[in-house]
């Protein structure tokens, strides 16, 4: 799997790289980073949007169940000095006391939630 978030020419997992610095440019259109720092990157995967996030001014939490997009993503800050927090967690099961002002949970995730599970999602 990670071998397909990372494959540049593949967006099985991941979106190809174009594609993620125009999503980028737009959330930070109608959130920038100025008036929305904290920004949760939920299901973050290896971290290719969060890199970009943080580049773009974010205070970036990333969130993910899967060991090792987790590892690699924590790499990759160590790597591009940037300053991200992962966590290896179930989203459905998070309780943060911090707040956040930008949430993203990118590539149809949400759609293959069930709705219980969206419901949980929203509540946290
Ligand atoms: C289709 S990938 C998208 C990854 C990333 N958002 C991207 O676009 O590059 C979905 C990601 O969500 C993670 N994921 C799915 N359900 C999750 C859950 N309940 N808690 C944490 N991570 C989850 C998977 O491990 C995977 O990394």
């Amino acid at each position: 799997m990670l071998e397909a978030h990372l494959n540049p020419n593949w967006d099985a997992a991941t979106r190809k790289p174009e594609f993620l610095d125009k999503s980028v440019n737009w959330i930070t259109k109608i959130a920038p980073s100025s008036q929305y720092k904290f920004l949760l990157d939920l299901g973050c995967g290896p971290g290719l949007y969060a890199e970009r996030f943080n580049s773009a001014g974010y205070s970036v939490t990333g969130v993910d169940f899967s060991k090792r997009s987790i590892a690699y993503a924590k790499e990759q800050t160590l790597f591009n000095k940037s300053n991200i927090e992962y966590h290896y967690q179930n989203y459905l099961t998070i309780d943060y006391v911090e707040q956040f002002d930008v949430i993203t949970l990118i590539y149809c995730d949400y759609a293959v939630l069930s709705i219980t599970d969206r419901l949980i999602l929203l509540k946290i």
